[in-house]
């Protein structure tokens, strides 16, 4: 049985915090971006556990710039130079990381208010995105569900536009199993993907795509995570660490975590063709999370599943085109268990 109710509000801005509770797992989040505020399971010895990174107050999520919990949009990832055309019409959107735009630009989905209505065991946040919002096409209207399904945390998206438009979400959680107690070079990754696509200093895809196969991005089998940020490959170098786009082989469970000191493993199944998984390579102890810790690079593992970054440059029929009147529908699921 899972049950929800609000545990915190901020009446003047209209957000709150929500909590979905079941034996397994407890889960906050906010209409704030749709934030993932803290997911806690159980270790091996029964422990509970927070096993994502966020904060205490609301106002670091309002000011934080590295979408920690967030839900990023229109376009998660890169855009070359924030340009494209559609419908022979060009689009100019914020170049806000390097030369690039990334995840949708300076207030994205993860700083807008989203209505949101409780349903069982789901909380269905719904936002319009308006026409020109952070420069894309279209009124865009949205539906993010969070459903709580005894382990598993279940995401809906779902949008629809006035307007041919680009569309790309994904959350932004930051997984560390072990709950804060060390950073994730103990934890063992599995990505059932033969290829990555190859990014360049600014972390855009350059264009080639890559066999896994022989590299230390071959995480077909579990594979320790400090062992492969260990090996000199110069897209690690020019990654920081592991920051790609894994193009995913499997249809269902593409992506698990484990972490043998406590158990505890996370599975994804998406129904999304990509995923970036990123090292937290660019936190740099500048913020200070929930429980006390400046967090630091390699705290913590984030696994973005998504269409492929700058697709509307690399892609000869972009996955990432949602036609007027046509549905997007995705979703991610995140199964928690405890391997004893
Ligand atoms: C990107 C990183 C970026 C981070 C922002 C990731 O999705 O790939 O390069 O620094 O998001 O927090």
């Amino acid at each position: 049985m899972t049950t929800i109710k609000i545990i915190k509000s901020y009446k003047d801005k209209k957000i709150d915090f929500i909590e979905m509770k079941n034996d397994a797992l407890k889960v906050v989040v906010t209409n704030y971006g749709c934030h993932i505020l803290s997911i806690y399971m159980k270790d091996k010895e029964e422990n509970w556990g927070d096993v994502v990174l966020g904060f205490k107050d609301l106002e670091t999520y309002e000011t934080q710039d590295k979408y920690i919990g967030a839900l990023v949009g229109r376009f998660a990832n890169r855009i070359k130079a924030g340009h494209f055309s559609l419908n022979g019409k060009n689009y100019q959107l914020a170049i806000n990381n390097g030369p690039n735009h990334l995840h949708g630009g300076i207030d994205g989905f993860n700083h807008q208010v989203f209505d949101y209505r409780i349903e069982n065991n789901q909380v269905i946040f719904t936002y319009l995105s308006k026409d020109k919002e952070e420069g894309y096409p279209g009124n865009l209207t949205l539906e993010v569900t969070y459903a709580l399904n005894d382990q598993q945390l279940d995401v809906h998206y779902h949008a629809v536009s006035d307007q041919d438009t680009l569309i790309n979400i994904t959350n932004h959680s930051y997984f560390n199993l072990s709950s804060e107690k060390e950073n994730i070079l103990n934890h063992d990754l599995c990505v059932k993907a033969d290829k990555i696509a190859c990014i360049d200093a600014d972390g855009l895809p350059t264009g080639e795509i890559m066999a896994v196969k022989q590299t230390p991005f071959d995480f077909n089998q579990m594979h320790r995570i400090g062992e492969c940020l260990k090996q000199n490959h110069l897209q690690l170098q020019l990654g920081n660490g592991l920051d790609h786009p894994f193009i995913l082989s499997d249809t269902k469970d593409q992506i698990c975590l484990y972490h043998a000191l406590t158990g505890r493993q996370l599975t994804v199944s998406t129904s999304l063709p990509c995923v970036q998984i990123y090292t937290a390579n660019y936190l740099d102890g500048g913020l200070t999370g929930k429980y006390g810790y400046a967090y630091q690079s390699r705290d913590a593992v984030c696994i973005e599943t998504e269409y492929l970054p700058d697709g509307i440059h690399l892609e000869k029929e972009p996955q990432c085109i949602l036609k007027k009147g046509e549905n997007y529908d995705a979703y991610t699921s995140y199964r928690f268990e405890v391997i004893k």
